[in-house]
């Protein structure tokens, strides 16, 4: 396009003089030469903008308007450059299709345009048209090339953020599917633990809160399950007892009040069940505060010893007291009070007759230490960790005989972790056994 100028304009200023001395014919003679040499059309206009000479021999007295042509002679230019395409729509403006009439397509075309000039005044155009097509065609096929390559790097580009952000949130979409499954009751639900960092982090923790649930879900349905049972088992009894009365009517008198005490006996154990129970539950709902006082503990275990000595002397056991000095305590009277009894109470139950049961309180540091040991059967080392539950009995049909609901214990552990204690099981079988409670005396 440079060239065609510079061609153009070198061509201007040989053609000037012929122009201005109406040398026509050696002027289209000349344009002709040109034209084949430079491979394109070559016009002469005057100032009106209408053709003098055409290499074609065309368009002689038709008007060309191409802007490049009035910046020459309205605008006072000497050159000028431009490219258009040629439709064939166009039929009134009919000189832009002429470098090829035959195509029917529309062609690019260069128009590089010089003034014709004579001591400085303009007198005509010279006009070079040359086809561009070729070169335009390149130039669209490489923007069509690099709209496609854009296109591509641009899918490419929206793929691989894709992927990455599925691959980034795959693992929190999983959790939070599990979230919602848990939400909807299924307390199974464990996400796959992948990769590391936080997101590791969440998964394990999310892990462990479900694992923990589960647990709790299942001692709940396990603590109502037996409560039921436990409940169930006197009903049961006095169902039979009172069954028995109404269709006897002429029951023995004798065996008809011995019936009735057992009823009567079987309402006891309910109501000490139904107790027991409340007391665990206000307890888990954090509802139970302790009502600290400071009292003297050996009084309370001295008191608690006097109120089980019946049951001993009844079973033709021993009670053998070990009480320090005086040991105050700032805590709650009541619950220790029956902490105390409950283990004593077990130890007493669970040792045949004529055993010993025996009972030491000492001062630690800070501790109280209450131990009481008996020489009943033991408990086996795999059950000792159980006894603390809800309803675990180490010898089910045994303790049945001895009236015993598995509460005792469970009771004894939670009110001494209430007081920032600790309760613990020393027991080989057949050998008896020491529960040992440690408390805090919260006294100076
Ligand atoms: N001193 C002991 N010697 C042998 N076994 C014991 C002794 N104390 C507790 N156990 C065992 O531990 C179990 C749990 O005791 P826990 O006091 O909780 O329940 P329980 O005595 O059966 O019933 P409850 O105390 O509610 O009336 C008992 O059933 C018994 O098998
Ligand atoms: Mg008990």
């Amino acid at each position: 396009m440079q060239q065609d100028r510079a061609n153009t304009e070198q061509l201007s200023v040989e053609l000037a003089p012929l122009y201005a001395s109406g040398q026509m014919n050696a002027l289209q003679q000349r344009l002709e030469v040109a034209s084949g040499e430079l491979g394109g059309r070559m016009m002469v206009l005057d100032l009106s903008g209408k053709v003098q000479a055409d290499s074609f021999s065309e368009l002689n007295g038709s008007r060309v308007e191409l802007p490049e042509v009035l910046s020459i002679l309205v605008s006072g230019k000497t050159i000028d450059y431009g490219v258009h395409k040629t439709t064939t729509g166009e039929q009134t403006n009919s000189v832009l299709r002429f470098l090829r009439p035959y195509d029917q397509n529309s062609e690019w075309v260069g128009y590089a345009t010089s003034a014709l000039t004579t001591s400085g005044i303009t007198i005509g155009v010279l006009i070079f048209a040359s086809p561009i097509q070729e070169m335009m065609e390149r130039l669209f096929t490489l923007q069509d090339q690099m709209v496609f390559y854009f296109l591509i790097a641009a899918a490419a580009a929206l793929i691989i953020a894709l992927v990455f952000s599925r691959i980034i949130t795959r693992p929190i979409a999983s959790l939070t599917r599990s979230i919602q499954r848990m939400g909807r009751g299924d307390l199974s639900v464990r996400v796959p633990v992948r990769g590391s960092g936080e997101l590791r982090k969440l998964s394990e923790t999310f892990n462990t809160m479900s694992e923990k649930l589960e647990m709790l879900d299942k001692s709940r349905n396990q603590f109502v399950s037996n409560a039921s049972h436990e409940l169930k088992t006197p009903l049961a009894t006095m169902k039979i007892l009172l069954e028995s009365i109404i269709y006897q009517p002429e029951m023995d008198e004798g065996l008809r009040t011995e019936f009735l005490t057992d009823v009567n006996e079987e309402i006891n154990r309910l109501n000490l069940i139904i107790s027991d129970l409340l007391a665990l539950v206000s307890m888990d709902s954090k509802t139970l505060r302790l009502n600290r006082t400071t009292f003297n503990f050996s009084q309370l275990v001295s008191d608690s010893v006097e109120r089980l000595k019946p049951m001993a002397t009844k079973r033709k056991q021993e009670i053998k007291v070990q009480l320090g000095d005086r040991c105050e305590m700032y805590a709650d009277f009541a619950k220790l009070t029956q902490v105390v009894y409950n283990i004593m109470d077990n130890a007493l139950k669970y040792t045949p007759e004529g055993g010993t049961v025996r009972v030491r309180l000492i001062r630690s540091g800070r501790d109280a230490i209450l131990t009481v040991s008996d020489t009943g059967p033991g408990i086996p080392k795999e059950d000792q960790a159980l006894i603390f539950d809800r309803f675990y009995r180490v010898d089910k049909a045994r303790s049945r005989d001895t009236g015993g609901t598995g509460l005792g214990l469970s009771i004894v552990h939670q009110m001494v972790l209430m007081h920032g204690g600790n309760v613990s099981v020393d027991s080989e079988e057949g050998q008896g056994s020491t529960f040992t409670v440690e408390l805090p005396i919260h006294q100076a």
